[in-house]
């Protein structure tokens, strides 16, 4: 039998994944590492399903590494004889708890067989949540900015645990970045904020993230002739000389041809 990591997505029950609903409702036993993660999991499960673990709040790697020996003693036995998940907000493979356990199952009960289902993690969630598009071809890097930090260098980020907002803020746009904010994204509990005023974030939420961009960062997109073209158009209906004809560069069709699903120069169905 197995052991599942269930990634359950940012918060909102019904984005957990048709597959993870499904490992959650024939699990055996449910367990999760925090208090949000085990609501998420009570809307799929029965309370009666949910196992107890018990994860000290240290940093204190000794005392962390005996609490994950302690989870993986008590979680292995259960997956040998039937099918046991252990959630985690987001994907389990992203920042998670989940690869401690995964570790410690792996070092002392390497015969559990182990299973992941990915989960709608933070890292794209914020791009919805926030009305950004990463675009094709753009990069886009994921740092860590807890207590104040401020890392610099990419042209876009991500941030997780922005746990003082005005601090980070302020070395972000020292160093030339736009910067917006998401907390508590696509999650029942607590308030969803999105904005780019850390005044409105000073109270510490864990559940925060920033994406910031480079100021000067150019993107030129193919499509955004047709908003110039709306310009224009909006121009000559106004302008009582013009013949109403619309009127096109010739530098649009070559953009276009380059788009993405234009490969192999099979563009034909743009001309
Ligand atoms: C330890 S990481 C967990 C990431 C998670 N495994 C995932 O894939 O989304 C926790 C950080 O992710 C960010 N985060 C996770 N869920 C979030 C949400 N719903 N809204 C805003 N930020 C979130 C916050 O920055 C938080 O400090």
């Amino acid at each position: 039998m197995t052991l599942y990591g269930v990634g359950l997505g940012p918060g909102e029950a019904d984005l957990v994944t048709v597959r993870g609903k499904e490992i959650l409702e024939n699990a055996d036993v449910v367990y999760s590492p925090g208090r949000l993660s085990r609501t998420v999991a009570l809307e799929h499960v029965d309370e009666s399903k949910i196992g107890d673990l018990d994860f000290p709040m240290t940093k204190d790697e000794e005392k962390l590494r005996a609490a994950w020996k302690d989870a993986a003693a008590e979680i292995a036995p259960n997956a040998r004889d039937g099918d046991v998940a252990f959630v985690t907000l987001g994907d389990p493979n992203v920042y998670s708890t989940f690869g401690h356990l995964r570790r410690t199952i792996d070092a002392f009960h390497p015969d559990v067989d182990l299973e992941i289902v990915p989960g709608v993690s933070a890292v794209t969630a914020f791009a919805t949540a926030m009305g950004v598009e990463i675009e094709a071809g753009a990069g886009l890097s994921l740092r860590e900015a807890a207590s104040g930090a401020s890392p610099t260098g990419p042209d876009r980020m991500i941030l997780f645990k922005v746990t003082d907002a005005p601090a980070t803020h302020e070395g972000l746009v020292e160093a030339g970045y736009d910067v917006t904010y998401g907390r508590r994204l696509f999650m029942e509990q607590g308030e969803t904020i999105v904005t780019d005023d850390p005044e409105e974030l000073d109270e510490r939420d864990y559940y925060t993230l920033a994406y910031a961009e480079r100021e000067d960062l150019e993107v030129e997109q193919a499509t955004a002739a047709f908003l110039e073209e709306d310009d224009a158009d909006d121009a000559t209906a106004n302008d009582p000389d013009s013949s109403g004809e619309p009127v096109a560069d010739g530098g649009e069709v070559a953009a276009l041809e380059h788009a993405e699903g234009c490969e192999g120069g099979d563009c034909g169905g743009h001309r």
